[in-house]
């Protein structure tokens, strides 16, 4: 395994990359756990070489103590790359390598993806994550790219991204891997106390919950029983809740026949904000 912190020495040994080898690429922030070695996984096993980012990216941080405790823990994430077998080449790199003299990020109009959910309540979070992801893309230049279902509208912006800008990558999704109490995983989970991460299976049990009724039950109906349930639960704080069309993410008010829905949770565990989604129909 070869690590690169600067992009001149990643572009020089990608260019080396024959033309006929498949390169992945897993972007992450760190903080590496087993939702992203399934990503990782899963690059190794469709393409010759995979390429895994480590960068906590400050232009898609709306909060300056969030992106402060943001977990950093970049030894032990080079210690469960090197265990995988296959051609892993990580790229960690400073702020600097990155944003040249300004830490700011692109305008973007992602087609009214980026004004739902995390968008209403993450100003600017988006221009973030599609400035950085189309940085690097254009450093990597992979042929397929992987990114977690946990962050679904990301998924879904970062989809558009690359039909805006042209990229020639493809974007793979890949599922939700849970604790055994259901919680999602998730670098921010290492900031929860051992009673805070039980009671934090709250989101998973309420989407369980909301799945399972949603065939029979109306969407308010669905939304007072999630506002209900949080309520009962003294340990988090419910920011929103909110069934969406898959494709548009707009709220729904009402079910419409041959639509798609998903339920999406961002809830406060103390601090630390976790969010979950899962698919209704
Ligand atoms: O999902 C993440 O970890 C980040 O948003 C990403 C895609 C690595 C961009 O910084």
């Amino acid at each position: 395994m070869v690590i690169h912190t600067q992009k001149e020495t990643l572009v020089k040994a990608l260019s080396s990359v024959a033309k006929s080898e498949k390169i992945g690429f897993v972007p992450t922030m760190g903080a590496l756990h087993q939702g992203h070695m399934s990503l990782v996984n899963k690059a190794l096993g469709e393409n010759d070489l995979v390429v895994v980012s480590i960068f906590v990216n400050p232009t898609q941080f709306n909060n300056i103590a969030d992106l402060a405790k943001y977990p950093r823990t970049p030894e032990d994430d080079i210690l469960l790359l090197k265990n995988l077998k296959g051609n892993v080449i990580v790229y960690l790199p400073e702020v600097s390598d990155l944003y040249n003299d300004s830490v700011s990020s692109k305008k973007y109009n992602f087609g009214g993806l980026e004004n739902e959910m995390e968008g209403k309540h993450r100003s600017g979070h988006f221009d973030g994550v599609g400035t950085i992801v189309s940085k690097l893309l254009k450093i990597v230049k992979p042929n397929t790219a992987y990114f977690g279902e946990k962050d679904f509208q990301q998924l879904q912006i970062v989809k558009k991204l690359v039909s805006i800008e042209k990229l020639p990558v493809k974007i793979v999704g890949c599922p939700i891997l849970r604790e055994k109490n259901g919680l999602a995983m998730s670098s921010r989970n290492k900031r929860l106390s051992a009673k805070i991460f039980e009671e934090s299976n709250i989101i998973y049990k309420t989407l369980k919950e909301v799945q399972e009724k949603f065939s029979y039950t109306s969407i308010a109906d669905l939304n007072a029983l999630v506002a209900e349930r949080f309520l009962q639960n003294p340990y988090l704080n419910l920011e929103y809740f909110e069934i969406a069309n898959e494709k548009t993410l707009k709220t729904a008010k009402r079910k419409n026949k041959g639509s798609k829905y998903r339920a999406f949770i961002a809830a406060f565990a103390g601090e630390v904000r976790l969010i979950d989604n899962m698919p209704l129909n």
